[in-house]
């Protein structure tokens, strides 16, 4: 766009839902608008802010002249624990209290004549209510759904599953009847899905439920958008991408978005982070000793939360399994304490695994000594693994990770699946299959397939995500509403 003045320069305003997995993605969007020439602000929670300071230092949000970090509350009572938020209840505050400060923000950009008026929005699609702010401006947005679209198409259903009668479940025996095994045959785009491959909200026998009533919600909102965005690509998605054509707004995929931002030349841009834990950069160090395909890759994201015996269970399956392995244990990783391994398994693993508690994931899973990831099936951490081209074993935790799992292992042919009730005989033999089996090397070579093919899809000129990005541009972002 060349130099333009001040005034002219189009202006976004993103704003994720404030989680590691939905800043993460979202600041990747800021970026690859700013390289196109917007003048960004990206708004974080106060709480997030604090953390980001934190985990980065007190230079990381200082930001660039046409890239600006601001804060709203997210309306939770005051704290300075440093781990991942209470999910349901961040969902009911942000509704809640999300809108008046996120007016009075735009309010106080658009007054400043430091920076353009605002242009457009977008948000992240579990955030909108700031539809209404973007409506009262009259400039529009766009909702940015962090999952995979076979994740969203599922969410999109959830009313339809509610007026059926599959959720919220008759009672408790649901669980472990063989309910969950029911097949869902009518949803457009969706093939061989169970009920317990839908997004895990659907799991409960409460008629208030809120997760329920506030997918099915959002979804419904996500209907006013101007366009929706996904992280992923039409070759992996086409089915599922193709079924939101009678249901939405345009949706454009521009995934896999961190591919596209190692394509960008700014190096003050990459002094941008959105790690709400610090960085251990040792980690890459450490696998720079290892042989190609020779390590494991253990982690569960951001928001995973398991018992000491499932972590006791994960380790001894590793330790049992004799494969190298990195494990990367959040200090919240365990619920109601801290994640204690056994002394014997520590000394046991000693010479062949490191453990982290937090590392930069996508270089991880680039690195040429990954070949296998056991995963929480988080969509970052998938797309991420099918663009390292690392096979995946999946213990889905919540959310649409249960829908991601599905078609990793079914459809995309690169996974196996771990029973929830995880067992250390079972970590085991799928670790050992994953690195030494033959369906582990099937994995493999699928695995590269899918690597090629989302490298593809970001390069110019004729990758579908790189056409749908200048798209939505062109067609939505700098298109008076
Ligand atoms: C959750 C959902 O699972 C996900 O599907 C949804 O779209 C967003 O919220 P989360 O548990 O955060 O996600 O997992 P994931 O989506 O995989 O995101 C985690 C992010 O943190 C990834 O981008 C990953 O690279 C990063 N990460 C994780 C690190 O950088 N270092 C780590 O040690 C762990």
């Amino acid at each position: 766009m060349g130099s333009i003045a001040l005034n002219e320069k189009p202006h976004a305003v993103c704003i994720p839902y404030p989680a590691q997995g939905h800043i993460n993605p979202m600041l990747k969007v800021a970026k690859l608008l700013h390289n196109k020439g917007f003048h960004i602000t990206f708004v974080n929670t106060e709480f997030n802010h604090k953390r980001l300071l934190k985990s980065r230092g007190p230079k990381a949000l200082d930001g660039l002249p046409t890239f600006r970090f601001e804060t709203i509350p997210d309306g939770l009572p005051p704290t300075d624990v440093d781990a991942t938020q209470d999910i349901p209840s961040l969902c009911f505050s942000t509704r809640k209290h999300g809108l008046a400060p996120f007016k009075q923000l735009l309010n106080k950009l658009n007054d400043s004549s430091d920076v353009p008026p605002v242009t457009c929005i977008v948000s992240d699609g579990v955030m909108s209510f700031t539809l209404d702010a973007a409506e009262e401006l009259g400039v529009p947005e766009v909702l940015f759904w962090t999952t995979s679209a076979c994740g969203f198409l599922a969410y999109c259903h959830f009313h339809q599953l509610i007026e059926k009668g599959y959720t919220p479940l008759k009672d408790e025996s649901c669980f472990t009847n063989g309910y969950l095994e029911t097949v869902i045959d009518w949803i457009p785009g969706m093939k061989d899905i169970r009920l317990r491959d839908i997004p895990s909200f659907v799991r409960t026998t409460d008629p208030d439920c809120f997760m329920l009533e506030f997918i099915k919600r959002e979804t419904t909102r996500a209907r006013k958008a101007s366009a929706i965005i996904l992280n992923t690509f039409d070759d992996l998605e086409h089915e599922m991408l193709g079924a939101f054509k009678s249901l939405l707004p345009p949706v454009y995929p521009i995934g896999p978005l961190h591919l596209r931002i190692n394509q960008l030349p700014d190096i003050d841009l990459e002094q941008i982070g959105s790690n709400l834990w610090k960085e251990e950069t040792e980690c890459v160090e450490w696998l720079n000793t290892k042989e190609p395909n020779s390590v494991v890759y253990v982690n569960f994201g951001s928001i995973t939360v398991m018992t000491a015996n499932q972590m006791i269970e994960f380790a001894w399956g590793l330790a049992n399994s004799n494969q190298t392995f990195l494990w990367v244990i959040r200090p919240d990783l365990v619920a109601g304490d801290s994640a204690i391994l056994p002394p014997e398994f520590v000394t046991e693993t000693k010479e062949r695994s490191l453990l982290a508690s937090w590392c930069p994931q996508e270089q991880v899973l680039n690195h040429p000594a990954i070949g296998g990831f056991l995963t929480h099936s988080g969509w970052n951490s998938t797309l991420e693994s099918i663009c390292g081209g690392v096979p995946m074993v999946c213990w889905p935790f919540f959310a649409e990770q249960q829908t991601n799992c599905r078609y990793t292992c079914n459809e995309w042919g690169i996974g196996m699946e771990i029973d929830n009730n995880v067992k250390r005989d079972e970590v085991e033999s799928l670790v050992r299959e994953l690195m030494d089996g033959d369906k582990g090397k099937e994995m493999q070579l699928k695995a590269q397939e899918w690597k090629k093919l989302a490298h593809d899809s970001i390069t110019a000129p004729s990758g579908s995500s790189y056409i749908n990005l200048d798209k939505l541009i062109n067609q939505v972002l700098l298109s008076p509403k």
